[in-house]
């Protein structure tokens, strides 16, 4: 999870955290609400902030896209798993993935973009279909986290047992390569 920039508007997650899983997420989630604002910031800036716009890009090519496997690689199938019916998290599961999909794709088109204005010293708002798009992505994620927050998590916080969450903390671990001893719950 180790990044080459040096961040100063995006705090790191403490490797320790991974231990909790569903915590690291939820503080993984404040981490893309600050994103949100900082997109929101640099659509409306006077003059590009090309620091700022690098820490975007860097965030939404490596931090994002490993969240988003966590969530459909491993706590979304954890979940169908276990849930029963009357939880009725099927369709919502649906309608995240599908949300992941399409803001994913308009996520590289942001990276692409950002990195061009960046390249050019050019301030988003003179591009107004960039600038739009990233307003809309900022959007998009409010709405995506606020379902997964007050939805998601509380389901998962009820129905995924010790060796569930340990199996989840494993794997997120091995995703950012971090090596570290997981205790085996049951
Ligand atoms: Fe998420
Ligand atoms: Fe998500």
């Amino acid at each position: 999870m180790k990044t080459a920039l040096t961040r100063r508007y995006i705090e790191a997650i403490p490797d320790t955290l991974l231990q909790e899983p569903l915590n690291f997420i939820f503080a993984d989630h404040y981490r893309q609400r600050v994103v949100c604002t900082l997109l929101e910031e640099l659509a409306d800036a006077e003059a590009l902030d090309a620091g700022k716009a690098e820490e975007v890009v860097d965030f939404l090519a490596n931090d994002m896209a490993r969240h988003v496997r966590d969530e459909e690689e491993d706590l979304f199938p954890l979940l169908r798993r276990r849930c029963a019916s009357e939880d009725e998290i099927e369709a919502i599961l649906d309608q995240l993935a599908g949300e992941h999909t399409a803001d994913e794709r308009l996520g590289r088109d942001l990276v692409v973009a950002l990195g061009a204005l960046s390249a050019a010293g050019t301030a988003p708002r003179i591009r107004p279909k960039v600038r739009q798009k990233m307003l809309d992505f900022a959007r998009r994620q409010r709405r995506h986290l606020m379902v997964e927050n007050n939805i998601v998590l509380p389901i998962a916080r009820t129905r995924l047992g010790g060796a569930d969450l340990a199996r989840l903390a494993r794997r997120m671990a091995v995703r950012r390569g971090v090596v570290m001893a997981v205790a085996e719950g049951g």
